[in-house]
């Protein structure tokens, strides 16, 4: 955990319009800044950003944050990632709560520096082997696009390495995989007559190799063990050249090699990243849909490919937002990517990725596959078979639309299929506590607008009567929180930015990053923001005063006030009467 003082901290040091500028060219607008959305394509510039709220937000596809948010989008960092990151270009000192990670970083430092003299080496090796280029040219590989991944070539032999590393006995170079120490304590290179796929990390450094045999051989590729540099279930080849391609098209497709991943962006289709020879994880996942809409898998067409395929679809439905699709990309079974593209052309597999198989389809089209639903058994058990997977998916609105076609196929009611899977029917969003005063009257509470507005300037929160807003509800709570935030001084500089930093990791993060990415362009019209904000105050006393009267007024009728009461009431009574005369004035 890093302190959130030092969040606070940091983010008071850093302009975001700085950070911002750094990947974006930014025009100003008024008090903000603003460009052409990086996170979607668009053609007219609705991505703003504010350094009075040290906040990006796009009014197009709602992504929103601090500088730290914007990183962590932006570079596909994670937050303590990203929070170095700045940290460092900011000159402040890394506290001693993420010094593990630091000294774990220097201790990756000169494995990092040793993958990178390897990659150097198979890369001259490639340049110097007239096999190794012909076996590439022979699989449609340009020297462009070899270069473009760093590819290599390890040669025949079983010291070369010695060449590159003075000190062949170096501890490191087992470390990182490189080498093998062998029975009688000798030591030779891992890879020897292959082809070389350097494997990156999201900032391009190498933290491991798969290589290719040129000829037949076992095995076909083979690749890094893991090291303290490279977690399998982590990484994804190509994602470092695929990144900008995934961003302007919203858009990752997921295949299961690494001559896939080439070979497609050969063919221009620059958007495809590789798992490593391991299932999709929930890493994988969460990875790209940081940084795309969509994530098209797209395996071989054979019966391992439709395997890996659910169990992509499992990981994927705990991943899942309602703003985020998974789709699914069948190729004929003689085919994978690579065959695909170079036998039919990127035209061919663009229009199938652009029409994969949703995620509903192809799950409804396996558990069906799997009963038989011309018998009540068989039309049971598909509910039974679904239940795990309905359980899992985390997007409320997919998994409701799922139900429904459940229900449909089942012949159940889509409530008794909620009721047999366990499932809370869906209550909509911003509204998840049942209103407890019927008298509250829009759809839209006097807490909900109040919170919008203490977004936009969070230093307003500390004028909130905290006596008349109830903690019972995700919005008044948030508000009680914030206002208990400011009053310890814990945000300083205001800023909606800081604010979302501030609750990361609370129980109040996900409502105020949805809260965040509904603002609206006349939410950034501080005039406005302040009238709107003295009017929900208005409205609030208004309704506390009504229901302190009403509450009296009970009681007296069902046994009487004491005396104190009684006084109680009768002033009640004359500020409501006040209140009433000063807005008939106003009007
Ligand atoms: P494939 O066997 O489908 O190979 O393995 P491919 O991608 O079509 O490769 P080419 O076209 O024959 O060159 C898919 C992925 O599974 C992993 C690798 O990551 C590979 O890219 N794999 C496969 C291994 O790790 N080891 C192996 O021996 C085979
Ligand atoms: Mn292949």
């Amino acid at each position: 955990m890093i302190p959130d003082s030092f969040i606070q901290e940091l983010l008071s040091r850093i302009d975001i319009v700085d950070v911002v500028e750094r990947h974006v060219a930014l025009k100003k607008a008024g008090a903000n800044y603003s460009a052409c959305c990086p996170f979607h394509s668009e053609k007219t510039p609705s991505f703003t950003v504010s350094p009075s709220k040290q906040f990006y937000h796009c009014f197009g596809c709602g992504a929103n944050g601090s500088a730290i948010g914007f990183v962590m989008q932006y570079s596909g960092l994670g937050f303590i990632e990203a929070v170095e990151d700045l940290a460092g270009n900011a000159g402040l000192q890394v506290p001693q709560q993420i010094e593990a990670r630091r000294q774990d970083a220097a201790r990756k430092a000169p494995l990092t520096e040793f993958m990178a003299r390897a990659a150097k080496y198979y890369r001259d090796q490639l340049k110097a082997s007239p096999r190794a280029i012909a076996y590439l040219k022979g699989r449609g590989l340009s020297g462009e696009i070899a270069a473009r991944f760093g590819m290599g070539y390890a040669p025949e032999g079983w010291q070369n390495l010695e060449q590159v590393f003075s000190d062949y006995q170096a501890k490191e170079l087992a470390e990182c995989g490189l080498v093998i120490d062998g029975e009688q304590g000798r030591r030779y290179d891992r890879f020897r007559d292959r082809i070389m796929f350097p494997i990156l990390d999201q900032r391009a450094n190498v933290i491991g190799f798969g290589g290719r045999v040129l000829d037949k051989g076992e095995p076909k590729y083979l690749n890094s063990p893991e090291t303290p540099l490279f977690e399998k279930g982590r990484e994804l080849y190509g994602l470092p050249q695929a990144r900008q391609a995934i961003r302007d098209s919203d858009t990752a497709i997921v295949v299961e090699g690494y001559m896939d991943v080439v070979a497609l962006a050969q063919h221009g289709i620059a958007n495809a990243v590789a798992t490593l020879g391991t299932a999709t994880t929930a890493f994988h996942l969460n990875k790209l849909m940081r940084q795309s809409e969509r994530v098209v898998f797209c395996f071989d067409g054979d019966n391992a490919g439709r395997k890996a395929a659910w169990r992509a679809l499992e990981a994927s439905l705990e991943q899942l937002g309602d703003n985020k699709s998974v789709g699914f990309l069948f190729l004929p079974p003689e085919h994978d990517p690579d065959s695909f593209v170079r036998e039919q052309g990127a035209p061919a597999l663009q229009k199938l990725a652009n029409h994969p198989t949703t995620l509903t389809e192809f799950l409804l089209r396996e558990l069906q596959g799997q009963v038989d639903l011309s018998s009540a058994e068989g039309r049971s058990r598909l509910i039974h078979e679904a239940k795990p997977l309905l359980l899992k998916i985390a997007a409320p609105l997919l998994r409701l639309q799922l139900t429904k076609q459940l229900a449909v196929i089942s012949g159940f009611s889509q409530a008794e299929v909620e009721a047999q899977c366990g499932l809370k029917p869906i209550i909509p969003p911003g509204r998840s506590a049942p209103p407890r005063n019927i008298r509250r009257p829009q759809a839209r509470s006097i807490e909900h607008r109040l919170l919008e507005n203490v977004l936009h300037s969070p230093e307003r929160a500390a004028r909130l009567p905290l006596e008349l807003i109830a903690g019972d509800h995700p919005e008044g709570a948030a508000l009680r929180a914030i206002a208990a935030a400011i009053d310890r001084g814990a945000l300083s500089t205001g800023g909606i930015g800081q604010l979302l930093e501030h609750f990361r990791g609370s129980e109040h993060e996900s409502m105020l990053a949805q809260f965040a990415a509904a603002l609206t362009a006349d939410e950034f019209d501080e005039a406005a923001m302040e009238e709107e904000f003295n009017d929900a105050l208005e409205r609030l006393r208004h309704t506390g005063l009504t229901q302190k009267i009403s509450d009296l007024s009970q009681k007296e009728r069902a046994g009487g006030l004491t005396s104190e009461e009684r006084q109680h009431l009768a002033a009640l009574l004359a500020q409501k009467t006040t209140a009433a005369a000063a807005g008939r004035r106003d009007k």
